[in-house]
């Protein structure tokens, strides 16, 4: 197949160029050239994809049987792809999330769960988690608009693995080992799911190679693995003799740990980790053990990889300082 992923660069669209190759797919990779100078196993095209002029000359490029949309976050950048592609390619296959769920990150969710409605301008206060949302589930619409039943919307869940540049789990394996007393979230039995960066590209080309029609949660079955697994991993990856501290919600709540970003993907609401993808899983989804993923991250770390400069990673994390605070604030609490 003639394949055209818009992004490439980073993580998710790099993995997709990746396995879109070993399967033999003649790959085009479209980005700035800002964060790359190339994407292994695709053939690099520059330009805007929020300029309409760099998007027909990208369009006159084609035809693709599939184009697979990693960077589209905002609904006027990913309109001006669909509609100058429409003509160009059979298929377009868009990465969009679990956000645009109205009830995500706090409640249970499944593939028909009522989704937000986009606006231009969202209401005064809103979350960022609520606006990536809003505007990921306009992207949709702007998808769905101009392709219709040759449109295919892809859910993630939080992906991890090698070359994650929000930095999650390389957090975790950087801080555990260090070693010491580990502030760790909630309880070790929390239920996790997330989805190995490597299992959402095969799904999103399984998709393309079969003209899968319609909307896909992306990740692993509900109870998959636990926060105590992830730790764990982590230990047994950096040989590292931390002391896992787990301190409950209501304390964290308490001491106005943020939650998410700051003990990276602690949540209080076991809503977050229960995403059902039996739509996805029913045409075939795989999802690795997340041992695996963290193995697989630990060893990229130690081949030398790198987090991008990316805004996301630069929130993330507790200080040292903060974590003893919190940690000396439980050991010195009324019994
Ligand atoms: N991380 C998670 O946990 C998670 C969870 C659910 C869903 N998702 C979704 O999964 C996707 C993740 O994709 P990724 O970032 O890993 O994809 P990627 O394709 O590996 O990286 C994004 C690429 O887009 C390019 N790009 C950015 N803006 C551009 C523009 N205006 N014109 C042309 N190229 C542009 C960047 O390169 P240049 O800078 O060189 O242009 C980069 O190569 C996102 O859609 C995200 O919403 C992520």
């Amino acid at each position: 197949m003639r394949l055209l992923i818009l992004g490439g660069g980073w993580f998710l669209g790099r993995a997709l160029a990746e396995q879109a190759g070993q399967r033999g797919h003649q790959v085009t990779a479209f980005t700035r050239g800002k964060s790359s100078s190339s994407v292994p196993h695709a053939t690099l095209l520059l330009g805007d994809r929020s300029n309409p002029m760099d998007m027909t000359e990208l369009a006159a490029q084609g035809p693709w049987d599939a184009v697979l949309d990693t960077s589209g976050m905002k609904p006027a950048m990913v309109e001006i792809s669909a509609r100058t592609l429409a003509n160009a390619t059979d298929r377009y296959v868009y990465v969009s999330t679990v956000n645009v769920y109205q009830h995500w990150p706090t409640q249970p969710l499944d593939d028909d769960s009522p989704i937000r409605q986009y606006q231009l301008f969202g209401p005064p206060g809103e979350s960022r988690t609520d606006e990536y949302g809003r505007e990921k589930a306009g992207c949709e619409l702007a998808v769905s608009s101009v392709f219709g039943d040759r449109a295919t919307l892809l859910r993630p869940s939080v992906i991890l693995g090698p070359r994650e540049y929000v930095g999650r789990v390389p957090w975790w394996l950087r801080r555990i080992a260090a070693g010491g007393r580990v502030l760790a979230p909630g309880m070790p039995q929390w239920p996790i799911q997330p989805v190995d960066v490597r299992d959402v590209a095969a799904f999103a080309l399984d998709a393309a190679e079969r003209h899968l029609t319609g909307s896909y949660n992306i990740a692993a079955p509900i109870g998959h693995a636990t926060f105590g697994d992830l730790l764990d991993a982590c230990r047994k990856e950096t040989g590292s003799d931390a002391v896992l501290e787990w301190l409950p919600h209501d304390f964290l709540q308490a001491q106005g740990v943020r939650e998410w970003t700051e003990l990276p993907l602690w949540r209080p609401y076991l809503g977050t980790w229960q995403v059902d993808a039996a739509r996805a899983r029913a045409v075939g989804l795989v999802c690795r053990p997340l041992a695996d993923t963290v193995a697989d991250t630990w060893a990229w770390l130690c081949e030398g990889g790198s987090l991008l400069v990316h805004e996301r990673a630069a929130r993330l994390g507790i200080t040292p300082e903060r974590e003893a605070a919190i940690l000396a604030a439980w050991d010195a609490r009324p019994v």
